[in-house]
């Protein structure tokens, strides 16, 4: 985001049709970056990880441990398809500062420039990764977006997502056949990137905002956004360990229990399952 701001070309050119409203720009994407993007990652990951750590919560319940993971991750999914007006919160909610951010991140990125050689400091080198991962966040979230919402299969290699079957189809598209391992490995390496994205520029927003003008303030918020990162790593990667190692089939067979009994609500205390 804006360590270097005074690096960046865009802001130097005058007769720039962007010139005009640079700063407005630059604290707009600053924003869209922290809300609503940076704080959909919270409810998302830990929806996500839902398929691990609902293993973990209501020891005493008799629904077997990797069974409530599914049962749990279909009631936060039917939760949010219950939702009045999806359609209108996704598009202007999501979508919509998803691309303003994504594309001015590019162009910012593209003008600025990254000054290693001049700077060896830390921050340069931080400066430079958080454009690498908003390259990587850019593309990964394309693909995760058109792939798991929009149903673009890519020829077969992204399986689709279907709501109904929320926990088997996710795995579907983390074990993807001759993918398997790969697949996750991406995953994993896109969702941390992104992460780093996210608490880095969290970081540099304290600056864009004006909020951590000494170098303690800094320090105290880099702590924070430190912690808000790695709360978010770990909930990333038990995402990505829980879906690519779920039994597709006995999690079909949970899903299928559940709709036939009663669409898209699940039966508290269900049949014991291949899961024991
Ligand atoms: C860690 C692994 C992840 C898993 C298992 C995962 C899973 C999913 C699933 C299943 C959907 C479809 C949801 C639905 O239709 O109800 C989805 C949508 C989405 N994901 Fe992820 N996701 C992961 C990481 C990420 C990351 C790192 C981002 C970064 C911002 C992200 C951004 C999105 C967005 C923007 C949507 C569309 C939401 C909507 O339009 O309602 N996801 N994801």
């Amino acid at each position: 985001m804006t360590t270097l701001p005074h690096h960046d070309a865009a802001a130097s050119k005058p007769g720039s049709p962007l010139q005009k409203h640079y700063f407005l720009l630059r604290r707009l994407h600053s924003l869209t970056g922290i809300v609503p993007i940076g704080v959909f990652l919270f409810p998302h990951l830990f929806t996500n990880s839902s398929i691990m750590w609902a293993r973990w919560t209501s020891p005493t319940s008799t629904v077997p441990p990797v069974e409530r993971g599914i049962q749990t991750f279909q009631e936060e999914v039917d939760f949010i398809h219950g939702l009045p007006f999806l359609t209108l919160i996704e598009v202007f909610g999501i979508w919509m500062p998803l691309a303003f951010h994504a594309v001015f991140g590019v162009w910012f990125a593209s003008q600025g420039k990254a000054n290693v050689q001049r700077y060896a400091y830390q921050d340069n080198w931080r400066y430079v990764w958080q454009r690498l991962t908003g390259y990587v966040a850019f593309l990964f979230i394309f693909m995760h977006v058109s792939s798991l919402r929009w149903g673009w299969t890519y020829g077969g290699l992204f399986p689709s997502f279907d709501a109904h079957q929320a926990a088997s189809t996710t795995a579907e598209h983390f074990q993807n056949g001759s993918m398997g391992l790969a697949m996750a490995a991406f995953y994993l390496a896109c969702v941390l990137a992104i992460v780093f994205h996210f608490a880095n520029g969290l970081w540099t927003a304290g600056i864009t905002w004006g909020l951590t003008l000494s170098t303690g303030a800094m320090k105290r918020w880099g702590q924070v956004c430190a912690s808000v990162g790695i709360v978010l790593a770990v909930a990333g990667v038990l995402s990505v360990y829980g879906f690519s190692t779920l039994d597709i089939d006995a999690a079909k067979a949970v899903e299928g229990r559940r709709t036939a009994v009663e669409p898209m609500a699940a039966p508290a205390t269900a049949a014991p399952t291949e899961f024991r």
